[in-house]
């Protein structure tokens, strides 16, 4: 069993380094809301009224990614995967096929409630990663629940992502008090081995059935 894969599933938290200048993702992103990505709720409406866990990928800011990133992003997704993922590794692991797109405005919240992502079907052994393309700090991050039952700011400023286990810690989102945007990306990774399809259910934002071909892509089917 990978040690990463091990730790993380019994709750440790990780934080990497990645060379965002090695990668197109944040250009591209720049290149769909048409400028810098703090300041999108300075150019776009983004009055959206209370998320709710029903709404919380519907903006119209979510359709104008989910519209535009088949092609180039994910490329550079699969890109980094295959650099900076599958080498954390000791084994074959499968990779959220599309990554789920958050955009948190000032006022407002980007996930709509505390959870556990077991709770909506995920395995308890998926492995979380969480990637801003800006700097995610106090209310505008990511918060968990701490073993004191504190919560707690996954704070990573750019240039850097968090692994972590969002099936079984619990988490959500503050309403951003600050005055810029946040936008990352999270996906989940699995273990080849603890990958179950008779247990797989239908994630909740992504409408996909969590299988191979469908949720899951295999690390290795990425390379050319
Ligand atoms: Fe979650």
């Amino acid at each position: 069993m990978s040690n990463l894969a091990s730790l993380v599933q019994q709750g440790k938290f990780f934080r990497f380094d990645w060379a965002l200048g090695d990668y197109q993702l944040l250009g591209i992103l720049e290149q769909i809301f048409e400028g810098g990505l703090e300041e999108i709720h300075l150019r776009w409406d983004t009055n959206f009224g209370d998320l709710t866990v029903f709404n919380d990928q519907l903006t119209d800011l979510h359709a104008r990614y989910y519209a535009r990133q088949e092609d180039a992003f994910l490329d550079e997704y699969y890109h980094f995967a295959v650099d900076v993922l599958e080498p954390l590794f000791e084994e074959p692991v499968l990779l959220q096929a599309r990554p789920t797109f958050r955009i948190h405005v000032p006022g407002n919240l980007a996930v709509a409630e505390f959870h556990k992502d077991e709770d909506y079907g995920h395995s308890p052994k998926e492995i979380n990663f969480f990637l801003p393309f800006t700097d995610a700090t106090d209310t505008c991050t990511i918060w968990y629940l701490n073993g004191d039952g504190q919560h707690t700011p996954l704070n990573t400023p750019l240039g850097q992502f968090w692994v972590w286990s969002g099936s079984t810690i619990p988490h959500g989102n503050k309403s951003n008090m600050t005055n810029k945007c946040r936008v990352s990306i999270d996906f989940r990774v699995l273990l080849e081995s603890d990958y179950d399809p008779s247990n797989a259910g239908q994630s909740v934002t992504m409408r996909k059935n969590m299988v191979i071909g469908d949720y899951w892509v295999r690390l290795s089917d990425l390379k050319t």
